[in-house]
C-alpha cells in the first residue's frame, strides 16, 4: 500500500476529467462513476465531487450526494418510539470511493470532510435532521464509525450523523 498522506483537490463533477481508469475494487462503484455520474449530474439527481491531483490525470476518488428521507417506520425505530408523526428529512452520502492505488493515504477522509462541510453549508439554507450513509461493506462501516457516524439499530450498513452533531463539529472550522 502507498505510504504518506496524499493531498488532493476536490472539484465539482466535470466530464472533462478522465474517469476511465478509476478502480476502487468495487465494480459497482467504478461503473456508477463511469456510466451514470454524468447523467445524474445533468438531471440534478445527485451531485458528484471528484478528488484529483493537479499534477496528474485521472480521478483519485469521488463522492456523490442526494436528498433522502426516513419513513415513519424507520423514524420510530431510530427514536425507539412511534411518537414522530412525520418522516425525517435527511441528506444522503450515497457513494464514496477511493482508487486502490491511492488507498490508505487520507483521500477518503478528505472526501468525507469535504462532503460534511458542504452539508453544513447546505443546512443553513435547507432543513434536514441528519446525514445518512449507505456503507458498501463492513470495512466501510468501520470507516464511517471512525468518523462519528452511528449505525441504525435495524440495519448496521446504514449509518447516520445528526445535523446537530454535524454543526457542532464543523461550524466555524
Ligand atoms: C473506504 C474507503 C473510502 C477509505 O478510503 P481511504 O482513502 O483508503 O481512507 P483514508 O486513508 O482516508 O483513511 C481514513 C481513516 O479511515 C480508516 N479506514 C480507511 N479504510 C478503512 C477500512 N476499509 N476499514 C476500516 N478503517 C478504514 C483509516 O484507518 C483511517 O483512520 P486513521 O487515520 O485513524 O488510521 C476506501 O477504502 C474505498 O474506496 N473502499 C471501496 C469503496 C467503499 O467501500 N466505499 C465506502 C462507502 S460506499
Amino acid at each position: 500500500m502507498a505510504e504518506g498522506m496524499r493531498p488532493v483537490e476536490i472539484v465539482s463533477f466535470s466530464r472533462a476529467i478522465d474517469r476511465s481508469g478509476f478502480s476502487c475494487g468495487k465494480p459497482d462503484l467504478d461503473a456508477w462513476l463511469k456510466q451514470h455520474a454524468g447523467h445524474q449530474e445533468r438531471s440534478n439527481n445527485t451531485r458528484t465531487f471528484l478528488a484529483v491531483d493537479p499534477q496528474s490525470d485521472g480521478v483519485l476518488g469521488y463522492y456523490a450526494t442526494t436528498t433522502y428521507r426516513l419513513e415513519l417506520g424507520e423514524v420510530a425505530r431510530l427514536h425507539g418510539s412511534p411518537r414522530r408523526r412525520y418522516p425525517i428529512p435527511a441528506v444522503l452520502l450515497a457513494r464514496l470511493a477511493v482508487d486502490e492505488r491511492s488507498a490508505g493515504r487520507g483521500v477518503g477522509r478528505q472526501l468525507l470532510v469535504h462532503a460534511l462541510r458542504g452539508f453544513v453549508t447546505a443546512s443553513a439554507q435547507v432543513g434536514f435532521e441528519m446525514v445518512v450513509v449507505h456503507a458498501f461493506d463492513v470495512d466501510a462501516v468501520t470507516f464511517y464509525t471512525t468518523h462519528g457516524f452511528t449505525p441504525f439499530a435495524d440495519n448496521p450498513m446504514h449509518l447516520f450523523l445528526t445535523t446537530k452533531e454535524l454543526r457542532a463539529t464543523f461550524d466555524g472550522l
